[in-house]
């Protein structure tokens, strides 16, 4: 079955050699159903020939210059395409990039687009390892652009390490793992909540929202709506995510329950005050006494008012445990109904709260996997690759209508 009917891929072509595999790379994704157009930049010509595309694309090639009769082809590129493709991408492009310069009908395109940006770079091992090019690169990381590759390897110069451009069949393999869960809702909760005393202070964890941010852009890139639901951190919204702030436990749950009846998978991820002072003083609390006590009041449980509605999603929680892990996230697997439950060892060094870097235990009725400690990025994507094939796949097989 062609794995990517329906989907629009604008391909911009670079100037390097890699050049040369980017008519097979065109057939190929027409042969998986994509529809493609090609721009290409000046330089591009030099190494492919427009004739050879077009004659693949059985339609024109755009060119550096091409504006169109209305002068709006970047407009009209950049609205049409669900993804834009950079195949291969030069070191100068990356440095264009990463400095909006719009010089080009490509260039145009990148900054009228709202479509999913993937860069394939090629170029010298050396120039790849420049430390302009390394900070590029990061620049595009950051603002969501997707890099795949370069590979390692052999290169036209002679030279021998990372530089050469993925080739069309992994390109095109990747395209279609990131469209697993095209059509899927995700909503997640991130971050701490802040449960007010008085006007200046409140009861709050130190989550940071890094893990639950990692998992909502791994799920993006897995091709799913996403609708992020964050405590109060600092870290940016993500591009392409709805991300909904709140503050308390309270304003969690509500935005939570707006959510639930259209999402198809629920993670909560935050690090929900499972209390809060039972009365909120409208003025500061001045010191007195030596010692004074504070009244506190249950919140809901979000994860298990989720679990419960009658629209329930799947549903997979996180428990952060300092001790008897596997037994507390046992207990909450069953207790709470989830379908899933990601323990975090947060007692472990260097992972869990405010750590870049995480390990998980990812715990089901019947099955258990243990990701060992890597960044939050990496632990986001195997743990989206596990619920993929181990929970939705066992779910759909029992129950088709996911
Ligand atoms: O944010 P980071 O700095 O990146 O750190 C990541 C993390 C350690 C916060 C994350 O990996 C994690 O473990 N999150 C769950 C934290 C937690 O509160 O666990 P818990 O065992 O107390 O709660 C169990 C589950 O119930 C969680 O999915 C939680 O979101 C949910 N819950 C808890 C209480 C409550 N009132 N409502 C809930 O929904």
């Amino acid at each position: 079955m062609a794995k990517l009917m329906g989907q629009k891929v604008l391909l911009g072509i670079t100037g390097g050699i890699a050049a040369y595999k980017t008519p097979e790379l065109v057939r190929q994704l027409i042969s998986e159903g994509a529809q493609v157009q090609v721009v290409l930049s000046r330089q591009a010509v030099q190494f492919v020939a427009p004739l050879a595309l077009q004659g693949v694309l059985g339609a024109p090639v755009f060119l550096a210059d091409d504006e169109g009769p209305s002068g709006m082809r970047h407009i009209e590129l950049a609205k049409w395409a669900d993804r834009i493709l950079i195949a291969p991408a030069t070191a100068n492009r990356l440095a264009m990039m990463a400095h909006g310069r719009a010089e080009d009908l490509l260039g145009n395109c990148l900054l009228a687009t709202k479509a999913q940006i993937i860069v394939c770079p090629a170029m010298n091992q050396q120039m790849y390892q420049a430390a302009s090019t390394q900070v590029n690169c990061e620049t595009l990381r950051r603002r969501g652009i997707h890099l795949w590759g370069p590979a390692w390897g052999e290169q036209a110069c002679g030279d021998v390490g990372p530089g050469r451009m993925m080739n069309p069949e992994q390109i095109v393999q990747r395209l279609i793992g990131n469209q697993r869960l095209a059509g899927h809702h995700v909503v997640l909760t991130a971050g701490p909540t802040r449960e007010p005393i008085d006007p200046v202070r409140f009861i709050s964890n130190r989550s940071s929202g890094k893990m639950g941010y990692a998992l909502a852009e791994a799920f993006r890139d897995a091709g799913a709506k996403v609708t992020l639901i964050s405590g109060p951190v600092k870290l940016t919204s993500p591009p392409m995510l709805n991300v909904i702030r709140v503050e308390t436990a309270q304003q969690m749950l509500e935005a939570v329950l707006e959510q639930v009846a259209q999402a198809d998978i629920f993670v909560g991820v935050a690090a929900v005050a499972d209390y809060a002072p039972a009365q909120l003083a409208t003025e500061k609390i001045k010191k007195s006494a030596d010692t004074m006590t504070l009244n506190l009041k249950r919140n809901p449980d979000i994860l298990a008012s989720v679990a419960s509605h009658p629209h329930r999603p799947l549903c997979i929680g996180f428990a952060a445990e300092t001790h008897n892990g596997l037994a507390f996230a046992r207990d909450k697997l069953t207790r709470k109904k989830l379908d899933m439950i990601a323990l975090n060892e947060v007692h472990q060094p260097d992972i869990g709260f405010d750590s870049d870097k995480n390990a998980l235990t990812l715990i089901t009725e019947t099955q258990t996997k243990i990701l060992t400690a890597k960044s939050k990025q990496a632990i986001a994507e195997e743990m989206v690759d596990f619920i993929i094939e181990k929970v939705i796949s066992k779910q759909r097989a029992v129950e088709p209508a996911l």
